[in-house]
């Protein structure tokens, strides 16, 4: 007998891009552009929405983006990040489930991410078909400890909705 599907489980994502001048530094589909370095990355390094997109997959065990986008693929260089998340998204849907609300956790020295938070958030809620209050942002410095990456911590509710 199959066993009846939970009524929520909880996806977790982690992603980390070392930083370095002449890249751009996109967070959540929102470029930064005073921002002095950006990610370095095969795609387009949005560490933001690869963590939301590994914490989508991990929710319903579907492994990891790594898995479904090799960074070894020439297809997948420069790759829009959102585009990855919706694939994702659509995954998370044909199994029966949709995200209930989000909680991020960015680290990074500079810029300060404060003034975004509202566009961020917003980008980052239209993306997985939430309202902007239920995107939880977290912005903290590593306290000079990691001042050449950024890393981003992602927990996701996901809610049983059939199908
Ligand atoms: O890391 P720390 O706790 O000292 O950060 C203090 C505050 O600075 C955070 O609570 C956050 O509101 C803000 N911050 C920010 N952008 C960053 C890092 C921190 O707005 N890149
Ligand atoms: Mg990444």
């Amino acid at each position: 007998m199959t066993p009846s599907p939970l009524p929520y489980r909880i996806g977790f994502g982690e992603d980390a891009h070392r930083l370095a001048a002449g890249r751009p530094l996109i967070l959540g589909g929102v470029p930064l552009p005073h921002a002095e370095r950006g990610a370095v990355a095969h795609s387009d390094g949005d560490a933001v929405l690869h963590a939301v997109a590994d914490a989508l997959l991990s929710g319903l065990s579907l492994g990891d983006i790594g898995q479904h986008y090799p960074d070894t693929a020439a297809e997948n260089a420069g790759l829009d990040s959102r585009v990855i998340l919706t694939r994702c998204l659509d995954l998370v849907r044909e199994g029966g489930y949709a995200p209930a609300n989000v909680a991020l956790v960015v680290t990074l020295d500079r810029p300060k991410l404060g003034p975004l938070r509202a566009e961020i958030a917003g980008s980052v809620a239209a993306l997985l078909g939430l309202a902007e209050t239920e995107v939880g942002l977290s912005f903290k410095t590593s306290e000079g400890l990691a001042p050449d990456h950024v890393q981003v911590r992602v927990t996701v509710l996901l809610a049983w909705v059939g199908g």
